[in-house]
């Protein structure tokens, strides 16, 4: 690993007018007052736990459903500002990734926090490469899958299944371990995803070439048919490439919470990727590429945007690909993509739809309705034309997220790992159930 320093570290302070870094709290119900630290803009929901009315009581606590202010770790892998539309792998920014990195070489800087150099990308490279094999008995599990199992299923179901092949990953603690298991996953999760799209077209399974890159091998295990040898486009290879970086980490999204929470067990990486590959999954996240593709089937054309726009706006539907929890501007990564789908139309013909993508986000960023909400599209808004046009089902398109984001997931995972912090998941409730009462016989209930 390179040894170079970070050239700065994000401090989370805002000056204090009075140098006093506290928050002064009065609890109105017994006139107490309390003063709670703040570091890097948060309290500890545990300093509100001394705040009580009587010694009986269990204390004050956050009430925070779907965390949307809630910090539930510190990180130095991703840093978003949603309001600027800033997004930084270990400090360097998105835009630059994708113009001048490859997805191999940001999955290290993900991982080790800074860019390998020559010696460094070649090893990892090697060992990556050198773990695109699976174990042949993955292909019986394969084969018990329907014609039509959704390619998701069937990943979600391998990643968990590689656990029971390689019994050494539960030794979470032991770096050498985690070094391994980390080139099988990441080795190993374009193969697993080739060999469900190949199923499901009754094809026979092709193996891995390790002269092609992680994305030309990827091409090659999904598309090669008799030739001797395959021989990726290379503006299609570039494209899927950048995607890949792309997709790449988010910081602590819905799947990344789960590679977390569930990793916080202590149970080995691939179970605890196979739960984030299912959080992935939903239309909501990482499905909602596939959902997009399908609602502009649905629209069918240009002339039928305003009428499903209105639709959206009564609440009877959502515009898929557009809003995010955390960008309340354009999704920079959106931007990039757009640019990338004219390359790949450029190859492959130009995708119909994208007509009425462009009349969707031309009419919803003037739109009161999404302008007052910050709706704008995301990166899944425009990825969906581009997969269609390579040649992938609409049942890919999540496949195609999963594979990229191992990297992420594996750095959250280690991240949370080494943090003396961190603790198994286990958020509170407030519960507003019933108070103990009489179990009433079977014959005495209405
Ligand atoms: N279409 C129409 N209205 C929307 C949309 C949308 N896509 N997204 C949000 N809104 C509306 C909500 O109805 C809500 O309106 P209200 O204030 O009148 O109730 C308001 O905007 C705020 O939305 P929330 O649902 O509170 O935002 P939240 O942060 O919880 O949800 C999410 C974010 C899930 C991404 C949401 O915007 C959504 O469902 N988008 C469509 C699915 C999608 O594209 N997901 C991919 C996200 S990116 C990713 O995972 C890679």
């Amino acid at each position: 690993m390179s040894s170079t320093k970070p050239e700065s570290v994000i401090n989370v302070k805002t000056p204090s007018a009075t140098g006093r870094e506290t928050l002064s709290i009065t609890d109105n119900r017994t006139g107490r007052q309390y003063e709670v630290p703040i570091k890097n803009e948060t309290i500890r929901a545990l300093d509100l736990r001394p705040m009580k009315v009587n010694t009986e009581d269990f204390g004050l606590m956050g009430y925070d459903p779907a965390f949307t202010n809630t910090a539930s770790c510190s990180s130095k892998i991703t840093f978003i500002d949603g309001d600027k539309g800033i997004l930084r792998y270990r400090g360097y920014s998105i835009e630059e990734l994708a113009e001048k990195s490859t997805y191999i070489e940001t999955a290290y800087l993900i991982l080790y926090g800074e860019l390998p150099n020559k010696s460094e990308l070649a090893d990892w490279s090697y060992n990556v490469t050198h773990h695109t094999f699976i174990h042949e008995s993955i292909k019986k599990f394969l084969d018990g899958f329907h014609y039509d199992a959704h390619p998701m299923g069937m990943l979600i179901s391998t990643v968990a299944a590689l656990s029971t092949f390689y019994p050494d990953a539960k030794d979470i603690f032991n770096p050498e371990s985690r070094r391994k298991q980390t080139y099988r996953l990441i080795g190993k999760m374009p193969t697993l995803a080739a060999f469900a799209y190949r199923h499901s077209l009754g094809m026979p399974f092709a193996y891995p070439d390790n002269d092609l890159s992680y994305c030309g091998n990827f091409l090659n295990m999904l598309f090669r048919t008799t030739e001797l040898k395959y021989r990726p486009n290379p503006t299609l290879e570039r494209a899927l490439d950048i995607l890949f970086i792309l997709h790449a980490d988010h910081e602590q999204n819905c799947s990344s919470t789960a590679m977390r929470c569930v990793g916080s067990s202590h149970v080995d990486p691939y179970c605890a990727t196979a739960a984030a590959t299912a959080a992935l999954y939903g239309p909501l996240h990482g499905g909602a590429n596939e959902a997009v593709l399908r609602m502009l089937v649905e629209i069918g054309s240009v002339n039928n945007v305003p009428a499903y726009i209105k639709r959206v706006k009564s609440g009877e539907k959502l515009l898929m690909g557009f809003g995010h929890r955390v960008y309340k501007n354009y999704d920079p990564r959106a931007r990039i993509v757009k640019h990338i789908a004219y390359e790949v139309f450029d190859v492959m013909g130009k995708n119909p739809l994208i007509e009425i993508a462009l009349e969707c986000e031309r009419i919803a960023l003037e739109d009161d309705y999404f302008v007052s909400r910050r709706l704008y599209p995301n990166v899944d808004f425009y990825t969906g034309l581009i997969y269609q046009s390579m040649g992938f089902p609409m049942t890919m398109f999540p496949v195609l997220f999963a594979i990229p984001r191992t990297s992420g997931w594996i750095a959250q995972w280690e991240e949370m790992l080494l943090d003396p912090e961190q603790k198994i998941s286990r958020p509170r409730q407030v519960y507003l159930g019933h108070e103990l009462r009489d179990y009433t016989p079977l014959d005495r209930r209405d």
